[in-house]
């Protein structure tokens, strides 16, 4: 499928002068990028929708690491119209990784979070937009869209300025209690069998409501920002996977860190977010997962099918 004929896509509130349009709720001030990001995320996720509908050729990069054609053009897209508008800005994309001229804006792109249930028919996925200020070492990343297109939910945020989920302010669960939270992890497609996160799956949901693995980390992140899961945690996610939907947890009242606390960083290889009023308590789970300690062992289904 041809990606999309370029059109302008200006800020909007650059396109129009102000003497030519009312004032709404929704408008941001006219330094935002917001409505450039959110229009380029709005066009990429229609082109999803379009790949969706048909039956995709899956290619792999690893052994259970997918990408499709989907992929790659909803990446040209995105890249063609930073170009355009922005063509000073650097851009880190997963499938094309980054162009690096020392700019100082830096887009972390995920063009398709969600490969694998795109891939299969699974209607959740989403595309992931941050953009970053870089001033010598100091890089803040200052506003942030993720657009799924199955459910039309734009979810978005501005450093300082709270998320906002199809315009409408969203903040983050109350919920104080681990034992009456719901929480999302998952898993890498990527040397999976070195990955332990089955244990902190099995120990958490004993401790919870229960954990959902639903596929997309960016859309896990928009869950908690909006209040759907009280945390989420990963290991080994890239900067393209966390860089918009942390920053949107942030604005929304949450909090991310790593496992240990210490503060989430875009290159941190764990990323647990939360509400921030469950936060110690997950932290506690997983120092005592890391020590070995309280572990209920995994039941022997050869026992289980047995007794039945
Ligand atoms: C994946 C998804 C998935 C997560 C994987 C990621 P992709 O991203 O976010 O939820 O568990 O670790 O790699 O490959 O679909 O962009
Ligand atoms: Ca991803
Ligand atoms: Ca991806």
């Amino acid at each position: 499928m041809p990606t999309p004929k370029t059109e302008d896509l200006r800020p909007k509130n650059h396109d129009l002068k102000t003497r030519d349009r009312r004032p709404s709720v929704h408008d941001t001030p006219n330094d935002s990028f917001l409505p450039a990001m959110s229009a380029i995320a709005r066009e990429a996720g229609a082109l999803l929708l379009e790949y969706f509908r048909q039956k995709l050729k899956i290619e792999y990069k690893g052994d259970a690491d997918l990408v499709t054609a989907a992929d790659r053009a909803s990446e040209a897209l995105i890249r063609e119209r930073i170009a355009k508008q922005f063509p000073s800005h650097d851009v880190l994309g997963e499938e094309q990784g980054l162009n690096d001229r020392g700019g100082e804006y830096r887009w972390y792109v995920d063009p398709l979070d969600g490969t694998t249930n795109f891939a299969h028919g699974y209607p959740v996925f989403c595309v992931s937009l941050a953009l970053e200020r870089r001033s010598g070492a100091d890089a803040k990343r200052i506003s942030a869209v993720v657009y799924d297109p199955s459910r039309d939910e734009l979810f978005s945020a501005e450093q300082g300025k709270g998320a906002h989920l199809n315009g409408g302010p969203i903040h983050v669960s109350k919920i104080t209690q681990l034992k009456e939270c719901l929480v999302a992890t998952g898993f890498p497609s990527h040397k999976r069998h070195k990955n332990p996160n089955i244990h902190f799956y099995h120990q958490i949901t004993l401790r919870t409501h229960g954990v959902r693995r639903a596929g997309s980390a960016a859309l896990d992140l928009c869950n908690v920002a909006c209040g759907r899961f009280d945390g989420f945690w990963e290991f080994n996610l890239n900067p393209w996977d966390t860089a918009a939907g942390v920053l949107i947890v942030e604005e929304a009242g949450g909090k991310a860190s790593r496992f240990d606390g210490s503060p989430f960083q875009l290159d941190s290889r764990e990323t647990l977010a939360s509400n921030g009023l469950v936060h110690d308590a997950l932290l506690h789970e997983f120092q005592e997962i890391f020590a070995g300690r309280g572990l209920d062992p995994l039941p022997d289904p050869r026992v289980y099918h047995s007794e039945r």
